[in-house]
């Protein structure tokens, strides 16, 4: 027997409704900030995520599933989806067409990450990103959005965490600062941290070895390094989110798992999903379409991953999907008729009515006892003396009553015109 591969989850009919629901309210809240969808292949070329997210962190070193194609081009599942949006807006020339671009995405993601509770090896982002300009009131916006969303989904033990990467030149500085502090530490380090000080000092940090975390609880913090211009946006982040009722944290240790980040980065963390708290998370990228050989362009964004978020929202019970219905059943009450029902069926779905009938030859009562499970409006009873004058009985659930309807103004009466 094969089975779905570890990591990976079939979403059934019984869920869709939930997931339909998470997914209005993303399109509907992207809708109302004006930012437009854009699809992106599910593979790009290796080199695109490695150069982008950066060589030295965990999801590029460890996880991405990565393969040679029959042409032995060197190919990755998208493990997230700034450097496929940066990329796409760079083959595009989107900068020429418009010079603030608002994108906004639903799409699956592959992480070759343990399989645990909200950690998937396939799983589902939305996200946004906003290219082409330094705005802190962009960097407000992708907070709102993400806040919006959640809390339109009923969520409220949220805590949004912020904080600032700063510049590379400030950056420059905190490393010299952090090499320093490891210089008569290092060999507490495990082996991966110790490649990192030459590597990417930032990224031991990452580590999830308790030697590695008790090493670097007392490093200094890059939030204390900060050039003029990122304490600026950081302040005006600040001082915006205080004026939109948006609450948050100062959290100097958060500095996401990937390399392109500059100035102010966030994370929303819901206190009801256990360890893979993180419902979401982004900030500035201010050097990466320049990265990547286009024009200098700053941008900022953030992604959530759909599967935790609904995990959050069981946890705190937080919306009903309403219940599913159809809007007419038709009962076939004699077996000869079935293929006339039919007709009758499709013509009237073609007038945007949900029709359902029989197809697996049930008995009237069996016909019945269906339509009260798909929570049918109507039910029609196709047959019987009053068919031979192109009329049927048309029941209507809600109500309970009944009556004799012709055949051409069925349509009418269901629609309620
Ligand atoms: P990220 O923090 O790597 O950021 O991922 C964003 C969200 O995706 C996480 O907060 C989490 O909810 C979800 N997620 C990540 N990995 C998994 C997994 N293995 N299983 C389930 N959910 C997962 C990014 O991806 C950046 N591209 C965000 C961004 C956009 N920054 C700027 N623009």
């Amino acid at each position: 027997m094969i089975k779905a591969i570890k990591g990976t989850k079939d979403i059934l009919p019984d869920s869709i409704g939930k997931w339909k629901y998470v997914e209005n309210i993303i399109s509907s809240v992207f809708k109302y900030y004006n930012y437009s969808e854009i699809r992106t292949p599910i593979f790009e070329e290796t080199l695109l995520f490695a150069r982008g997210i950066g060589e030295a962190t965990d999801i590029v070193g460890k996880e991405m599933y990565t393969f040679e194609d029959r042409s032995k081009t060197s190919v990755t599942l998208k493990p997230e989806m700034t450097a496929s949006v940066v990329r796409a807006f760079i083959e595009h020339s989107l900068g020429k067409k418009h010079s603030l671009n608002k994108l906004y995405y639903i799409s699956p993601m592959f992480r070759q990450e343990r399989p645990q509770a909200g950690r998937l090896r396939e799983f589902h982002q939305f996200g946004a990103e906003a290219l082409g300009s330094s705005s802190p009131l962009l960097d407000v916006e992708m907070i709102s959005m993400a806040y919006d969303i959640l809390s339109g989904l009923g969520l409220k033990d949220l805590t949004i965490k912020i904080n600032s990467l700063g510049t590379p030149e400030s950056r420059k500085n905190y490393t010299q600062k952090l090499r320093e502090y490891l210089k008569d530490k290092k060999h507490l380090l495990s082996g991966e941290s110790k490649e990192r000080i030459d590597k990417n000092i930032l990224r031991i940090f990452d580590s999830k070895i308790d030697n590695d975390i008790e090493v670097m609880k007392d490093a200094p913090l890059l939030l204390d390094f900060l050039d003029n211009e990122s304490k600026d946006n950081f302040e005006h982040v600040k001082s915006l989110l205080t004026s939109s009722n948006i609450p948050f944290e100062i959290d100097a240790s958060l500095l996401r798992g990937l390399d392109y980040y500059t100035k102010t980065t966030f994370e929303i963390i819901s206190g009801k999903v256990g360890s893979q708290d993180a419902l979401c998370g982004g900030g500035r990228y201010d050097l990466l379409v320049e990265q990547f050989g286009g024009e200098p362009t700053p941008g900022t964004g953030f992604a959530a991953g759909i599967e935790r978020i609904l995990i959050a929202c069981e946890k705190e019970n937080s919306f009903v999907v309403p219940e599913s219905s159809i809007n007419l059943y038709i009962v076939c009450l004699e077996k000869m008729l079935i293929s006339k029902a039919y007709e009758l069926a499709q013509s009237i779905r073609r007038n945007n009515i949900c029709v359902e009938m029989d197809y697996i030859g049930r008995s009237v009562k069996a016909q019945m006892r269906e339509a009260n499970k798909l929570n049918s409006e109507f039910v029609l009873f196709f047959g019987g003396e009053e068919y031979s004058e192109g009329k049927v009985q048309l029941k209507n659930m809600k109500n309970g009553t009944q009556e004799l309807v012709k055949i051409e103004n069925l349509v009418n009466k269901i629609s309620g015109d």
